[in-house]
C-alpha cells in the first residue's frame, strides 16, 4: 500500500511486490500498514483507500492476487482507545495484529491481552521472535504470553537471518516449540523478495507449514 508508511513508495512499487509474492506462489495478501499515532496517522479511511488501489493494480495487471488489508498497531494508548471503542481493523476472525517496543518490555503487556479478548478480540503478536527482551531458550516468556490467549506472527524473513542471528535462534525456537500460528513476510521493498524466497526453502519453514498450527490458510 503506497505511501502510508515505511512500506512501498508508489503503485509501481506496489506492483513490484505484488507479482513477486505471486510468483512465490501467494494467493492472497493481507496487508498489514502500521498505526502507529505521531509517525504513521493511518485510519480504517486511509487504509480502505489503499486497498481499492492495490485492488484496481491487479485488475489493471491482471494479477490473480487476492488483497485484504488490516493494520499493524503499535502498542500505545492510542491503540488502547481504539480497543475500548472497538474500533480497530481486524482480519480473519477478529484477529488484531500489534507490535512491541523493540527495546522494553511493556507493563501493561498482559493487561491489554486480557482486554482485547474481553473486547472480543483475538490479539496476535507482531514478530514475537524480534524483542530481544523475550529470548530465552527455556521459552518461559513466550510461554506465559501463550497461557493468556497470545497468537504468534512469525516474520518468515526472521529464519533467514536477515535481522540478527539471536532473532533468527528465536525464529527456529518458536517454530521448534510449536508456537507459531501465523506466518508474515514483512516485505517492505523489491529486494525483500529474494530473501522470501530462501525463507521458504528453510528447513523452519517447512516444519511450520507441516506442524499443522499455522492459521494462515484458515484465512483465505
Ligand atoms: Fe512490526
Amino acid at each position: 500500500m503506497a505511501g502510508i508508511d515505511d512500506g512501498a513508495k508508489s503503485d509501481e512499487e506496489s506492483l513490484i511486490l505484488l507479482q513477486g509474492l505471486h510468483a512465490a506462489g501467494f494467493r492472497k495478501c493481507i496487508t498489514t500498514p502500521h498505526i502507529y499515532a505521531g509517525l504513521y496517522n493511518n485510519t480504517p479511511e486511509r487504509i480502505s483507500s489503499g486497498l481499492q488501489r492495490l485492488k484496481s493494480i491487479c485488475t489493471e495487471h491482471a494479477l490473480p492476487l487476492e488483497v485484504e488489508a488490516a493494520a499493524e498497531y503499535f502498542f500505545d494508548h492510542h491503540f488502547f482507545e481504539l480497543i475500548s471503542q472497538q474500533k480497530v481493523l481486524t482480519f480473519g476472525k477478529q484477529y488484531v495484529l500489534f507490535e512491541l517496543p523493540l527495546n522494553n518490555r511493556p507493563a501493561m503487556l498482559e493487561d491489554m491481552v486480557f482486554k482485547m479478548c474481553l473486547n472480543g478480540y483475538q490479539p496476535v503478536l507482531a514478530h514475537p521472535e524480534r524483542y530481544p527482551f523475550f529470548h530465552d531458550r527455556k521459552m518461559v516468556e513466550y510461554g506465559k504470553l501463550k497461557d493468556r490467549g497470545l497468537l504468534f506472527q512469525l516474520n518468515l524473513m526472521s529464519l533467514t537471518g536477515h535481522y540478527t542471528e539471536p532473532i533468527r535462534s528465536a525464529a527456529r525456537d518458536l517454530v521448534r516449540h510449536g508456537m507459531v500460528e501465523f506466518a508474515g513476510t514483512d516485505i517492505h521493498r523489491e529486494k525483500h523478495l529474494p530473501v522470501i524466497r530462501k525463507a521458504m526453502e528453510d528447513s523452519y519453514y517447512i516444519e511450520l507449514l507441516c506442524s499443522g498450527k499455522l492459521l494462515n490458510n484458515t484465512l483465505l
